[in-house]
């Protein structure tokens, strides 16, 4: 298959996998759908920590994208790992925590591909980077999936650039 016709790779981590980068890949899968590109970029989620693997995404959260009207899809909690790096073409680390191990997991030769959440935040945002929710409350949770929402247009706009650019090559 000619790296044309690959689809688009795009993966979110988080620490545990069960609170930001679900959302993240849920609200991006939305815009994708939105944008019609549906189909045609692959979406994933993992964390950092392995202390949640296999877990379903926090109901905390969850019901945070209900509310929403976000529909949840089932998710669940993985590890990243060092392969994640060849597998994906964009990369993105919810906060600079997150940014830090993803680059200690990953080889140096991926770096490029690791774009942190941030880099898509509106304009005037007080917010550096997606703030934890874990130990937060529902407000908090509303917060990230707003975050979320309002950041996810411009990463999508990347997303078919790149892949337009992909194709010309
Ligand atoms: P996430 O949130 O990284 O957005 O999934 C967290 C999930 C679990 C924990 C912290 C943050 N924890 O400490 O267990």
């Amino acid at each position: 298959m000619s790296e044309a016709t690959h689809p688009y790779r795009v993966l979110f981590v988080c620490l545990g996998n069960i609170c930001r980068s679900p959302a993240a890949e849920i609200v991006c899968r939305a815009a994708l759908q939105q944008a019609g590109l549906a189909g045609q970029v692959v979406v994933d989620s993992c964390g950092t920590a392995s202390y949640h693997t296999g877990s379903k995404p926090d109901s905390r959260m969850i019901a945070a994208l209900q509310r929403a009207g976000y529909s949840y899809g089932g998710h669940r909690a993985r590890t990243l790992c060092a392969a994640d790096g060849a597998r994906f073409d964009l990369i993105v680390p919810q906060d600079a925590e997150n940014y830090r191990d993803v680059c200690r997991v990953l080889a140096a030769t991926h770096a490029a591909k690791v774009v942190p959440m941030s880099h898509w935040f509106p304009a005037g945002t007080r917010h550096g980077e997606v703030p934890d929710p874990y130990y937060g409350s529902e407000a908090d949770f509303d917060e990230v999936v707003q975050l979320l929402a309002q950041s996810m247009d411009g990463l999508v706009a990347d997303v078919r650039a790149a892949m337009a650019a992909r194709a010309q090559s």
